[in-house]
């Protein structure tokens, strides 16, 4: 994933500004008056919110990117104001402060940024045509596609409280993981491809407590397949 949102700006304010404004005339950043501390940026939605209907409502990504996921971008910048993290890009924050009881809150709400940001890129209003070369790799790892779906789905389904489900890359191999809370396959050396949201706050709204319904919906109507053949291709984490 290209490495995202983490500014470091020293001694340059009219050049910040000049540059927030020029980003927020593009839809790409946020303006932000962040001194020296590094700040994670709310990436745009790259839909519009009604534009995953009818299987993840209007209502459902208003709260959902505009509440849950522009909370956890705050609440990450307001503790990344104690410093400590300057210059560090949200994967290098969330690797330095994995399973560091100290660092907790910082860990959850920049992973849990990083994790939604993931998350937009992994749906596609209509979801597209799977690549041939995706395609081959899903049925030499998991027998077929059905069956791809089918672990994915048990997956999801099992996954006790809130958390994540995934498609990853674990060396050369494709695998089905989840995680719990905030965690993210990058704290563990794998690469995620794709990514459902299993949290309640990404579904009750439109399916309460039918978690498997939801997922079961985006897996056959909302899947960005390009971005998970370019995840495949790319070098990056
Ligand atoms: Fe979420």
């Amino acid at each position: 994933m290209e490495k995202h949102w983490i500014k470091k700006v020293r001694y340059l304010p009219n050049i910040v500004c000049l540059v927030g404004a020029i980003s927020l005339a593009l839809g790409l950043v946020e303006c932000s008056n962040i001194g020296e501390k590094a700040t994670i940026i709310q990436e745009p939605l790259p839909y519009k919110m009604d534009a995953l209907k009818p299987y993840i409502s209007e209502q459902t990504m208003r709260f959902h990117y505009g509440k849950h996921y522009a909370g956890y971008v705050d609440k990450a910048n307001q503790l990344l104001k104690t410093g400590g993290f300057e210059g560090k890009t949200a994967e290098e924050i969330i690797a330095l402060t994995a399973g560091k009881k100290e660092y907790t809150s910082i860990f959850n709400n920049v992973a849990q940024a990083w994790n939604h940001a993931f998350f937009w890129k992994c749906l596609k209003p209509g979801g597209g045509t799977i690549n041939a070369e995706v395609a081959d790799r899903i049925i030499k790892s998991f027998g077929s596609f059905d069956k791809f779906k089918q672990k994915f789905l048990e997956a999801a389904k099992s996954r006790f409280g809130s958390g994540w489900t995934w498609l990853v890359l674990d060396g050369d191999k494709l695998k089905i993981v989840t995680t719990g809370n905030a965690d993210t396959p990058i704290a563990h050396g794998l690469k995620p491809l794709f990514t459902v949201d299993v949290w309640e706050h990404a579904y009750y709204l439109d399916y309460q407590n039918r978690r498997a319904d939801y997922v079961r919906q985006v897996l056959n109507h909302l899947v960005n397949w390009d971005f998970i053949a370019s995840r495949l291709k790319s070098k990056q984490a």
